[in-house]
């Protein structure tokens, strides 16, 4: 028997890929593991990371690997190539492919070259993203590049898809260690800002509570007091007493599964009442999206609702108005909320984008809206016991959304443009956690940290004592 050296035990990823074989019932499944990147030459590469589907059936997280797995004869086979003392000499001494094959349940290894022995025309195979299975894809079957791009099997797709959305208890336990090690981080970020600091001095906080437990970012911070630039990578701005932190930020479990968490909180000990307001919308709408996550409902009701509340708050405050289920129906809301409720997430933070937004996000009975704001929508079908999703609702003062919109006089039965120019300037707040849905509801993964306006700023304010 192997150690452990993969995220599962043996049994674990025997069982993925009989049930995968089970759906597809008959023919060869190519699946392709990722490959170190030259970032400005071959050995100085970027990071490696697996590829996930790669590492939900076979686990091993080393690259230059490729797996088939042969619905028809009911096997597995891995294709790569054992270091040599060349290699060994710059790596150190890791566990033979042979080990690594056991610990994932896998008796044929076999030399990367002799893959196209088991490939035929009708392999399937999943939509590639990088240019270098593109390459290899193209070597493999005798398609052109543009033909291998389309003959994506949508049958694997959907068999794979349906199998990854449901996370498992062992899942939703890497899940939670996910969602735990990126509230922590949160918690560090929070207590650490100072005025007269950079945005980077926070990022580089971040960065060190991720890498203590010797783990990194599930994607590229954005921390920024410009929260209403959606995804904002730059880190130079000073913070100062009257900004607010936006800070999006997650970390990757060791064995790949991903956080994603937004606070939003003010630098100095509290929020300016006008900052206050709007961030208490948000968390009203961010509890309304929580209560609505139920099995059954459609995720895009959820959004609605979630959106509704944001309408609400803000004609409260005189900056819309009208009915809000015409406006919200009219998008009026998008200029303030112009983003997605939430996505799934797993193994990669927008969890399986890469087989298509729509293949995962959407089904036969639920379809993507088109209009503005609704289009950026990644999850809009049905919940279901097991799907781990984002709730992150947010509100942002976009000026040149509201130039735009009030020049085109657009939504001018539900936007007070007079009252809005008086916000203009409060830049943007979101809040977002990780939930597992379940037969109770939505519930939420990791730790809790402060959330509410007031929880806080009674953490700031400690911090700053
Ligand atoms: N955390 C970034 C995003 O969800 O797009
Ligand atoms: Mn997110």
């Amino acid at each position: 028997m192997a150690t452990k050296t993969l995220a599962f035990d043996t049994t674990t990823y025997a069982k993925r890929r009989q049930s995968l074989m089970k759906s597809m019932g008959k023919g060869k499944i190519l699946l392709l593991g990722n490959d170190t990147v030259g970032m400005n030459y071959k050995d100085n590469y970027y990071p490696f990371r697996q590829d996930s589907t790669f590492l939900y059936y076979i686990g091993i997280d080393q690259p230059g690997l490729m797996a088939i797995i042969d619905a028809d004869k009911g096997r597995t086979y891995l294709f790569g190539s054992d270091l040599t003392i060349d290699d060994i000499i710059w790596t150190g001494k890791v566990p033979s492919l042979h080990e690594l094959a056991e610990a994932s349940g896998i008796e044929r290894v076999k030399s990367r070259v002799d893959v196209i022995k088991y490939i035929d025309a009708d392999v399937h195979y999943l939509p590639p993203y990088r240019d270098d299975h593109i390459v290899l894809l193209s070597k493999l079957t005798g398609r052109k590049n543009r033909k291998v791009t389309k003959r994506v099997s949508n049958k694997l797709i959907r068999a794979v898809s349906k199998q990854r959305e449901v996370k498992s208890s062992e899942e939703l336990e890497q899940m939670d260690i996910a969602s735990k090690l990126s509230h922590q981080m949160h918690l560090d970020v929070m207590k650490a800002a100072r005025a007269g600091m950079k945005e980077c001095d926070l990022v580089s906080i971040a960065a060190q509570a991720a890498w203590s437990n010797n783990v990194s970012f599930s994607y590229p911070p954005i921390l920024t007091i410009n929260g209403q630039v959606l995804h904002n990578h730059e880190y130079g701005n000073e913070l100062h007493d009257g900004s607010m932190v936006l800070y999006d930020g997650g970390c990757e479990a060791p064995s790949h599964y991903a956080g994603d968490i937004t606070r939003t909180f003010p630098i100095a000990k509290e929020f300016t009442i006008q900052q206050k307001s709007i961030y208490d919308i948000v968390h009203a709408s961010y509890d309304k999206a929580v209560e609505l996550s139920q099995p059954g409902t459609n995720n895009i009701d959820v959004h609605i609702g979630a959106a509704q509340v944001i309408a609400t708050g803000l004609k409260n405050l005189g900056i819309m108005k009208g009915d809000i289920e015409e406006a919200v129906e009219a998008g009026a809301h998008t200029m303030f909320f112009p983003h997605g409720l939430g996505h799934m997430i797993g193994l990669d933070v927008h969890d399986m984008e890469n087989l298509g937004e729509d293949n995962i996000g959407y089904s036969k009975s639920v379809k993507r809206r088109q209009e503005f704001g609704f289009r950026s929508l990644r999850l809009g079908k049905a919940l279901k016991e097991g799907f781990c999703i984002t709730i992150e609702p947010g509100i942002y003062f976009i000026p040149d959304l509201i130039d735009m919109r009030r020049k085109e006089k657009m939504h001018k039965d539900f936007i007070n443009y007079k009252e809005l120019e008086k916000w203009k300037d409060l830049g943007g707040i979101r809040l977002e956690d990780d939930y597992v849905i379940s037969a109770d509801g939505a519930n939420k993964l990791g730790i809790d940290i402060p959330t509410s306006s007031d929880e806080i700023e009674a953490y700031r304010a400690e911090a700053l004592s």
